[in-house]
């Protein structure tokens, strides 16, 4: 796993897959060794000279902007929050076909570059715009191109861009270099990497990544209903959602006073709060939220918990936004097992000062 440190859990099969154990969330930024990488295909080697994204479809001029243009346009940075929608797959139960993450394909970062609104604008949109389209540079023998698309008004967005660096350097190859799409509040998918063609579009794309890969049903269906059964939609926003970074689960603690720490996002709104119990659900405490925060940022969060007995316990963590929407106690299970975002929740011991450390 190159650039990748060996801490992360990899998820590889034909492709790589790596999540970045929660225990290392220490900062309100993910440094990019940390940050989860999910590639459907193989990763393409692109060479900075060559490189050229096409405008095209519904637009008066069609462009083919190389990285001198897009450096060359008024930048524009945000600090979002990119969650696979995949993230959490591991806790539905039954299980579902997809990679097995657990809580880490999930992180923060700074990204800057070019607003997708100045290039749409100045490729000149016609009046039959309503979808714009990213195709990404990656391939694999036999699969369909990474190609997805997002309705016009998230694409005018002023915070959804087309961007170039993360955390203040060049994107990575695992990241995207040299440009990808960064969609705030909306789920990874939407951020295509590697990107080399925008096409404005008359109506959603049609392909795998868009009319099979990455939908829910319309309406909640029973647990187990096949995909293949339902009425489905894209998924566009995240969850309302927080996870336990530490203490780690099956940790062993000693009595006294001890850390409970980790973070939570949302979509279009404010985290308002995040509440712990260490009584597995009985009683609530509100966390302590840090300072850090922007409009499609994770915001971290800390309780300190004065653990008298020792014994076995479950702590859960349960957020809370400005539009009042709550983590709930079981998320709605769905074919694809996308967008879980139940309470957390996680087992530690706690031991005597006395007992020795495990
Ligand atoms: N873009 C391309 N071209 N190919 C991909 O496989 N994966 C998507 C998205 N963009 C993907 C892509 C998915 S599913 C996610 S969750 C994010 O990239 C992951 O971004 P990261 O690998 O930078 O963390």
């Amino acid at each position: 796993m190159v650039e990748k440190e060996k801490t992360m859990i990899d998820h590889s099969f034909s492709s790589l897959e790596c999540e970045m154990p929660v225990e290392l969330i220490q900062s309100w930024v993910t440094p990019v060794p940390h940050f989860f990488v999910r590639n459907h295909l193989n990763q393409p080697s692109i060479s900075p000279e060559g490189w050229c994204l096409t405008v095209a479809g519904e637009v008066e001029n069609p462009l083919a902007l190389n990285l001198s243009h897009l450096v060359g346009m008024t930048r524009h940075s945000i600090t979002a929050v990119l969650e696979c929608a995949g993230n959490g797959r591991a806790f539905y139960q039954p299980s579902t076909p997809g990679s097995p993450w657990a809580r880490g394909a999930v992180g923060n970062a700074h990204f800057s570059g070019v607003r997708l609104r100045d290039i749409l604008l100045r490729a000149g949109l016609k009046t039959k715009a309503m979808h714009v389209m990213f195709r990404g540079l990656d391939q694999a023998s036999g699969q369909a191109p990474f190609i997805r698309s997002i309705p016009i008004e998230k694409a005018l967005d002023e915070d959804t861009l087309v961007a170039t660096h993360m955390n203040d350097a060049p994107l990575t190859a695992h990241h995207g270099f040299p440009a990808r799409a960064i969609v705030p509040g909306w789920i990874g998918a939407n951020w295509c990497k590697w990107l080399t063609e925008i096409r404005v579009l008359d109506k959603e794309f049609e392909g795998e990544f868009m009319s099979e890969a990455y939908r829910v049903p319309c309406q909640p269906v029973p647990p187990g209903t096949l995909a293949s059964d339902v009425t489905t939609r894209a998924l566009t926003a995240l969850n309302t959602k927080s996870i336990i970074a530490g203490p780690a689960h099956g940790a062993t603690v000693k009595t006294g006073a001890v850390r409970i720490h980790g973070a939570a996002w949302t979509s279009d709104a404010e985290i308002t709060g995040v509440d712990i119990s260490t009584d597995g659900g009985v009683t609530w405490s509100r966390a302590e939220l840090a300072s850090e925060r922007a409009r499609y940022a994770w915001r971290l969060w800390n309780y300190t918990w004065k653990a008298t007995e020792p014994g076995d316990y479950i702590v859960m963590s349960r957020a809370t936004d400005s539009r009042g929407r709550c983590q709930p106690a079981v998320a709605t299970w769905n074919p694809g097992g996308y967008l879980y975002h139940a309470i957390d929740q996680i087992k530690i011991h706690v031991r005597t000062q006395a007992e020795g450390a495990s």
